[in-house]
């Protein structure tokens, strides 16, 4: 199949790739980049495992082409960590043991930091509002709810 080429950021850093026409950013970033954190869980964005962000919109990449990624500006949960220093949010689920299986951990986590960015001192009804897009099947997300709002608390008074 014919394939095109993509010329993108990428946690801040110029890459490129090509892709088919009708791949999905998840399957370029996953297959092409080698950039697994983003997860497939269902891939009719109804899970949120995908999440990432585009343009600094949150988006699930599954309903994203990998066409669409030119000239964009893309986050993923990589990018989240400095180096070997993890984010708050990461800690901070670590902390809270705010995962069990963690497939759905690196969507959640992107999406928190998207709201974060946008509002660092969300109460827990605009948090879980926030975050109705990203289902998990383990936790119950109160676990969740609290690591989240302890990262925030902590990134507030750092
Ligand atoms: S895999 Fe994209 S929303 Fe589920
Ligand atoms: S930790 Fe398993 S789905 Fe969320």
């Amino acid at each position: 199949m014919k394939t095109i080429h993509v010329a993108t950021t990428v946690n801040g850093d110029p890459v490129e790739f090509v892709c088919a026409p009708d791949e999905s950013l998840l399957d370029a970033l996953r297959n092409r980049l080698g950039l697994t954190g983003a997860k497939e869980g269902c891939g009719t964005g109804d899970c949120g495992a995908c999440s990432v962000t585009l343009d600094g919109r949150l988006v699930c990449s599954c309903l994203v082409l990998g066409v669409e990624a030119e000239g964009a500006s893309i986050g993923t949960i990589e990018g989240l960590a400095s180096g070997d220093t993890l984010h708050p949010l990461q800690q901070s689920f670590i902390d809270h043991a705010a995962l069990q299986c963690g497939i759905c951990t690196p969507g959640i986590l992107v999406a928190a930091k998207a709201l974060l960015d946008r509002n660092p001192d969300p109460t827990d009804t605009e948090l879980r509002y926030w975050l109705a897009g990203n289902l998990c099947r383990c936790t119950g997300y109160d676990k969740i709810i609290r690591a989240v709002q302890d990262a925030a608390r902590q990134m507030r008074n750092a």
